[in-house]
């Protein structure tokens, strides 16, 4: 997945080093996307000079050093340096960063290679051609880019990387060349291009032929618009402008290409129904102040406003003189005819790291408060009883299913699989967990008395959503559990809760995990509170709840302790297994997960039930085994596969029980306290954090950018 960020301005005087500052800075915020690479393109010295770019390989901040050995006031090594630069990475030689745009665009973009080698030429921005006529940003996967550039090669046009994204540059680019006269504004093109794409995309176009205008579009990937503005707007919406009537026509019937390609029509002026964009309507009619952000989530505008709107698929959103349209690509497809401008609830001090070192680091200590703000006006203590608001409407529904289907990817299946015994035995409903992908891939039946359930905190994870849209068109009531508010699954299932986290930037996934964890042990809650039978456990899971966020705290206290334990043990180590059964399996799961992402130890989760199916033959006194043996009424199993593997002279480490007096003092042991035996993964998963991160500082890596990783993946 990667990073899209855009920056315009509209009568905001503004030097070329701030407008660097402003792409850079958001680009810094969505780094966690994909950080292989990095660029920007920016206005020239005039209206008709090539667009600037600036590429570079590797994180935002290699980028800045590259834009600033370019600036006409580096000193003089670095002119030198920027002299030598490959060409690629950048179409200029020195920039004048004082130069002042009273009305500019520009664009930026992090990537997490998808097509073509991290490289200065497959970097973001693409370009049309060496003047960049037309050049833009995208996230997502264009699957028949290849079928584009064969017929566009046969035109006679040309490409230079190994991208998807740049079929679509130079696509506009033909589009533009190929109509019978140059009146296609730029909305309309950029909507003739879009209807060639197949697969999924998020865009900021910018091109010499329509100055000071950019247009976005999206359809699979995330894209919003941030609003900053001095005035009040006049109305808290944006009017979507629908196309009459369809304004295309194929561009050659030539059986040779099947007629792909199509240009509007050279002379029929297409009949948009234009109703102005009301919110920036002045209220003495003159043109006013404006900057826009579009970007490709929160994080990256939230520092400049609070005021956003979140882009529909197949939503092609222009911004020109101060303005902000929204134009659909097709009539009347359902959607609501206006995009709300909402405030942000997020403040920027929460995606900083503040005095942590990382933001996975921060993540971990976040969650003795996160599962309160996920349990907070849902949970009341006293009388012992959840509501959750989003589903209330659909718990006869929801109780009257056939099966329970959880889908979901990584982390979040985990959080699914913990859960799976509390759910069976509080609302005595089959339930399935399922990996979208191998869902997908099996094209599993799905029916109409089914309900699945969605966990994603991202909310963008591609296969997870294609799962879900599976699921919607075969008539089963969807629920989606994530943490990003205005996500793709949050606004396209049914209902749902919101986990109430808070931003989550760190790759490797800790607060979201225990937090899916309460918010689905809370819906296993209130589908059972019709039960009487049930009164007593539902009683005691709730009492549970109150006491986790407490608990989770005395564990972190243990921080110091499982640094060392990891040195002493670990550091060196090349594989670790991690036992359990019951309702530790998900934790044998997920603490293997987070090892493996972050530290890039090899480390897998086992059924202990399974041990003696196979892995016992890997145990030695050499390979290290995390033992998870908190009390339940699987102890006693737990204990012989303990026995199984002490007597192969295996060395285990045990998390337990601060109790518990039955272990050998030979063992190391990290020391847990117990609550309900449902909610005990809350508490085990945290040493495993804890020890992932740390193996991860002592293995140099860059723990919040784990190699080949991202924190969303929004590609299937
Ligand atoms: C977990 O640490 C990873 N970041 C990854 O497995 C993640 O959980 C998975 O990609 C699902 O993401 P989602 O929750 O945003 O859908």
């Amino acid at each position: 997945m990667c990073g899209i960020f855009a920056y315009c301005s509209y009568l905001c005087e503004k030097d070329r080093r701030h407008i660097c500052e402003v792409l850079c800075n958001g680009l810094a915020r969505l780094e966690y996307r994909g950080y292989d690479s990095a660029g920007i393109g920016i206005d020239g010295d005039s209206p008709d000079s090539p667009t600037i770019l600036f590429k570079q390989v590797g994180k935002v901040a290699s980028l800045r050093k590259l834009i600033s050995q370019h600036a006409s006031d580096a000193d003089q090594s670095s002119n030198e340096a920027a002299a030598s630069d490959a060409k690629e990475a950048t179409n200029v030689g020195i920039v004048d960063m004082g130069k002042t745009f009273i009305t500019q665009t520009s664009m930026a973009h992090t990537r997490w290679a998808t097509h073509g080698q991290p490289s200065p030429l497959n970097c973001h921005p693409h370009t049309s051609d060496k003047t960049n006529e037309f050049s833009l940003v995208h996230n997502g996967i264009i699957t028949n880019y290849k079928e584009i550039k064969l017929v566009l090669e046969k035109r006679g046009y040309t490409f230079h990387t190994d991208t998807d994204t740049e079929a679509v540059a130079v696509l506009c680019k033909y589009i533009y060349d190929s109509q019978p006269n140059k009146r296609l504004n730029f909305t309309d093109l950029i909507k003739a291009v879009i209807k060639e794409l197949e697969g999924s995309f998020a865009f900021v176009f910018k091109s010499q032929h329509f100055p000071d205008e950019i247009v976005a579009a999206r359809r699979g990937s995330p894209l919003l618009v941030g609003v900053k503005t001095d005035r009040k707007l006049k109305v808290d919406f944006v009017d979507v402008e629908l196309p009459t009537a369809d304004t295309t026509e194929k561009l050659s019937n030539d059986t040779e290409n099947g007629g792909l390609l199509t240009v509007p029509g050279g002379n029929a002026e297409p009949k948009l129904r234009r109703s102005q964009s009301r919110a920036f309507l002045s209220e003495d009619g003159l043109p006013q102040p404006i900057e826009f952000f579009v970007a490709s989530d929160a994080s990256a505008v939230i520092e400049h406003t609070k005021r956003v709107l979140y882009l529909e698929d197949d939503d092609i959103a222009h911004i020109s003189e101060g303005e902000l349209h929204i134009h659909r690509l097709r009539k009347d497809d359902g959607l609501s005819s206006v995009r709300a401008i909402e405030t942000l609830e997020i403040e920027l001090a929460e995606i900083m790291k503040g005095q942590f070192d990382h933001f996975m680091q921060k993540e971990i200590y976040e969650q003795p408060e996160s599962v309160v703000n996920t349990m907070r006006g849902r949970i009341n203590f006293d009388s012992r009883t959840v509501t959750l608001g989003g589903l209330k409407a659909y718990l006869p529904v929801i109780r009257r299913c056939r099966r329970l289907l959880f889908v979901a990817c990584g982390t979040s299946y985990h959080s699914c699989i913990a859960v799976r015994p509390v759910f069976e035995e509080l609302t005595e409903i089959p339930v399935a967990v399922e990996l979208a992908s191998d869902f997908l891939d099996r094209k599993t039946p799905v029916f109409r008395d089914d309900v699945a359930i969605f966990v994603s905190q991202s909310g963008e994870t591609a296969d997870t959503i294609l799962a879900m849209r599976y699921c919607l068109e075969r008539g089963a009531l969807c629920l989606g559990v994530v943490n990003t508010v205005g996500s793709t699954l949050s606004r396209e299932s049914h209902a749902g809760i919101h986990i109430n986290a808070g931003p989550e930037i760190g790759v490797a996934s800790t607060k979201a995990y225990t937090s899916q964890y309460v918010a689905l042990v809370m819906m296993a809650l209130q589908l059972s509170d019709d039960s009487i039978s049930k009164e007593e456990r539902r009683q005691q899971i709730i009492d549970g709840l109150h006491e986790i966020p407490a608990q989770i705290k005395g564990v972190l206290m243990m921080d110091k302790a499982l640094q060392q334990l990891a040195k002493e043990t670990l550091a060196k180590e090349k594989s670790l297994l991690i036992m359990g059964r019951g309702y530790q399996f998900a934790t044998c799961l997920e603490g293997a997960l987070k090892i493996k992402e972050v530290s890039y130890m090899h480390s897998e989760g086992i059924l202990a039930g399974e041990l003696k199916h196979g892995p016992l033959a890997l145990i030695d006194e050499h390979l290290p085994v995390i033992f998870i043996m908190t009390q339940d009424s699987l102890y006693p199993k737990v204990q012989s596969a303990l026995a199984q593997v002490t007597a192969r002279k295996g060395q285990p480490i045990i998390i337990c029980n601060d109790d518990d007096t039955t272990i050998s003092e030979q063992y190391r042991t990290i020391r847990v306290p117990l609550t309900v035996d449902c909610l005990q993964g809350l508490i085990n998963v945290l040493p495993l954090q804890l020890l992932s991160y740390h193996l991860a500082i002592m293995n140099g890596v860059d723990v919040d950018f784990p190699r080949n990783l991202a924190k969303s993946v929004t590609v299937e």
